[in-house]
Formats: structure tokens, sequence, C-alpha cells
């Protein structure tokens, strides 16, 4: 079998890029190891730039996205006991971020995709870029005890953190760049209106918590924990305790509790690899990068990287180009390295470090005071937060 682009995951990224490239005429066959069952079970983040937002219109896919999304204007940050809203909206000339879940999005996408007619492939096993360097690459898969071969022009790596695409790679071909954080996110679904009606992040003595939401009637909520804690010592009561402790009085009294449907623990991580293209073979998303959620990057650094990457196999097919190919690890590595700054900026400004000394303890709070009362610098938070152009 042959096909123009082999897209390796089938998570936002490769639905992204696949519907885009099937929308302008480009075959394309998406693989993945899971069910799609299994992809929709993950719960990820949920703010979208507008760049993202965007995105998903030109891919046509955004109907739902901009009838259950809530479009918000701005954020608080909550210390000393008081609120500090960040006006999002006001300080970055009528910019505004979007909620909406990023399974509801990988849903949408999956639809679409079904509706193209363009093909797919689930529960793929032992996938394996092969020959890439060449002129010739493949991709090749099991499925039912059958090995499968698809011959192609370019390969997608869409296949996230833990994938085959950058492990592919010869070592002295890479280079990885790497910060690990020294506790994690501890957050709950429950299907319980959200304490504020914008997100709420909170830095306090106890930790970082963080009120988020999918709608408006159901709330995500996080708190920072150790890397050991364990998800058996945490029921309901002991969160939602734990919860209330962190946040502002005129808060925590507003925090409506119901039983959780996902717990989970997640730890805290910035990666990049560098490059991002291998002649024939192009890394994605998650693939070659991952940031800590504290700024809600990372499915909008996936969309930024799809769009790089878009615009060079289109110049590619249609103008027989290979300008926009050629420039797609410096363009996307160029907007990832300021997202991944940004997300480390934030989470070191928001969470309390284990081994923190008086002097880190006084500039984290010299840091909220400025913030909180120079225009200036809360335009450069917002700037970001908002999503840089691509
Ligand atoms: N073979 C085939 N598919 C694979 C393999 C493999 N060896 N390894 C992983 N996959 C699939 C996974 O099953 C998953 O569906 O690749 C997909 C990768 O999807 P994501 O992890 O969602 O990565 P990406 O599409 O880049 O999305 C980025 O997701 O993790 C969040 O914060 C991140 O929001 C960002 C977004
Ligand atoms: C979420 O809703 O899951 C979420 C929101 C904002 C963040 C991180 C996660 O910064």
């Amino acid at each position: 079998m042959r096909t123009q682009v082999v897209i390796i995951g089938s998570g936002p990224s490769g639905l992204l890029l696949g519907q885009l490239l099937t929308l302008a005429g480009i075959d394309n066959l998406v693989l993945d190891r899971a069910s799609k069952d299994h992809i929709l079970g993950r719960v990820r983040a949920g703010v979208l730039e507008e760049g993202t937002v965007r995105l998903m219109d030109e891919a046509q896919s955004g109907a739902r996205m901009h009838a259950e999304g809530l479009p918000h204007d701005g954020f608080s940050l909550a210390f000393d006991g008081r609120d500090h809203r960040i006006d999002l909206h006001g300080l970055t000339g009528g910019k505004r971020v979007l909620i909406y879940g990023q399974t509801e999005l990988t849903r949408d996408l999956m639809d679409h995709r079904e509706q193209s007619g363009a093909s797919s492939i689930y529960e793929a096993g032992n996938v394996k870029p092969n020959d890439f360097d060449g002129h010739r690459p493949y991709v090749t898969y099991e499925k039912d005890g059958v090995t499968h071969r698809i011959d192609c022009d370019f390969i997608a790596g869409c296949d996230g953190f833990h994938g085959v695409s950058r492990k592919s790679v010869p070592e002295r071909a890479i280079r990885a760049f790497e910060k690990v954080y020294p506790f994690g996110w501890l957050g709950i679904l429950a299907d319980v209106p959200p304490v504020d009606h914008e997100l709420v992040y909170a830095n306090h003595p106890r930790g970082f918590a963080l009120c988020s939401m999918r709608s408006l009637t159901r709330s995500r909520y996080y708190i920072q924990c150790p890397l050991d804690e364990k998800l058996a010592d945490w029921d309901d009561e002991r969160f939602w305790d734990e919860l209330r402790r962190r946040l502002p009085a005129h808060h925590a009294e507003r925090v409506v509790t119901g039983p959780s449907f996902e717990k989970s623990i997640a730890p805290l991580r910035s990666f990049v690899a560098e490059p991002m293209r291998f002649n024939r073979l192009f890394l994605v998303g998650d693939a070659a990068h991952i940031v800590p959620p504290t700024g809600a990057k990372g499915l909008n650094l996936a969309a930024s990287d799809v769009h790089y990457l878009f615009e060079g196999l289109h110049e590619h097919y249609q103008d027989r180009s290979n300008a926009g190919l050629d420039a797609y690890s410096g363009r996307a590595l160029g907007r990832v390295w300021k997202a991944v700054r940004f997300s480390w900026w934030m989470t070191t400004m928001l969470h309390r470090f284990p081994e923190t000394s008086d002097f880190d303890q006084k500039i984290q709070e010299a840091e909220l005071d400025y913030l909180t009362h120079s225009r200036a610098a809360a335009m450069a938070l917002a700037e970001n937060y908002v999503g840089l152009p691509f």
C-alpha cells in the first residue's frame, strides 16, 4: 500500500494534521497503537489559544467547539488570601482564550476524519518508521498477526512523548533538553459548578492549586503534591479539604463538592528534542516537546507545529518547493522554546519547591507583587498566556 504522508499517532497533532492534509487533497493515513475508546478516555487540559481555534476552523472541525466552548477574558492569580485578576482581554488589545476540553477536540477531529473517508488504523502493533533518511521511507505495523508495509513520501511522528518516532532517530542526530520538577499535580474531575466563572491559579504556603472547568457544570481541580504521593491515600473528602485550604476564603466558601469521576497524579516536566526534522521524518507535538501544564501550552504548541508542517507539505505538493519543509524545525522550535520558558516561569512562580530558601521565597513574593502592580509585567504574562502569534 502507498500514501503520501503516514501520520503516526491519533492524538490532537496527528488528527489535526490529517484533517488539513485531507482538505488540501494530500493523501494520508493515521496509525495508532491504541483504540479510539482508549484515546477518548484520556483527560487533558482545555485552554485553547486563538491560533488553535483558527486552525480547528481551517480544519473545518470547529462547529461544536464554538457552540460549547467558553470564551474567557481573564483569570485570577490568588495569593496572600486575595485575588488578583489578569485582564487578558484588556492587556492584549482584545484577545481571549477558549475553554474546551482536549478530549472533546480530539473527538471532533476523529468524527470529521471518519466523515471525510480518510483511513485510520487503530490498535496497530509494533509501528515502525523505516528508511526516512533516504528517498523511499516506509512504515511497518502489525494487525491481527499480519505485518503490513506502507510506502510514503513523508512520515509525521505525532505519537506523543512515549512514541516510537523520536526513539527511531540515531542518538547522535538528536539532542534532548530536560527539566524534571520535584512535585506533581493531583487532579480531579467532578460534575459540580466551578468555584468561579474564570480560572483561579493559587500560590499558597501548602502548595499550588488550580480551579479550572470543562463546562458550567463540570469542574477540573488540581493541587500540587509530592511525587511519591499515593492516589489511594486521597479520597474525595481529603481532596476537597486540601483544595479549600489553599484558596482565599471567598473562593473556599464557594467550593461545591461532589463525587469525583476521574482522579490522577501527573508529574511535571519540561522537555525539548532538537531538531524536529530528520530528512523525511518530522516530529510534531508531544513527540518533540513536553511542558508542565501550568500555562496550558501543550496542546497549543502541538497546533503551531501542525500549522508549520502543513504549510511545508502543502508548498511541497502544490508549488514543488521544499522551503517550508526546510524551515519547519527552526520555525517550530522558535515558538516552542518561548512556550517552554513561559511554562517554566509560571511553574516556578506559583509552586512551593521542597528546598526553597528564605531568599528564594522572597524573590517569588516580589515576582507576584511586581506582576500584580505593573501593567508592563502583566502585559507580558497576558501576551504569553493568550499565545504568541503563529
Ligand atoms: N505507535 C503508534 N501510536 C503511538 C505509539 C506507537 N509506538 N506511541 C504512542 N502512540 C499514539 C498514542 O496512543 C496517542 O494516541 O500517539 C498518540 C499521541 O497523542 P498525544 O500524546 O495526545 O500527543 P499529541 O497529539 O502531540 O498531543 C499533544 O496532548 O499530551 C497532550 O499536553 C499535550 O495537550 C498536548 C497534546
Ligand atoms: C485544565 O483545565 O485542565 C487546565 C487549565 C489550565 C491549566 C492547566 C490545566 O494551566
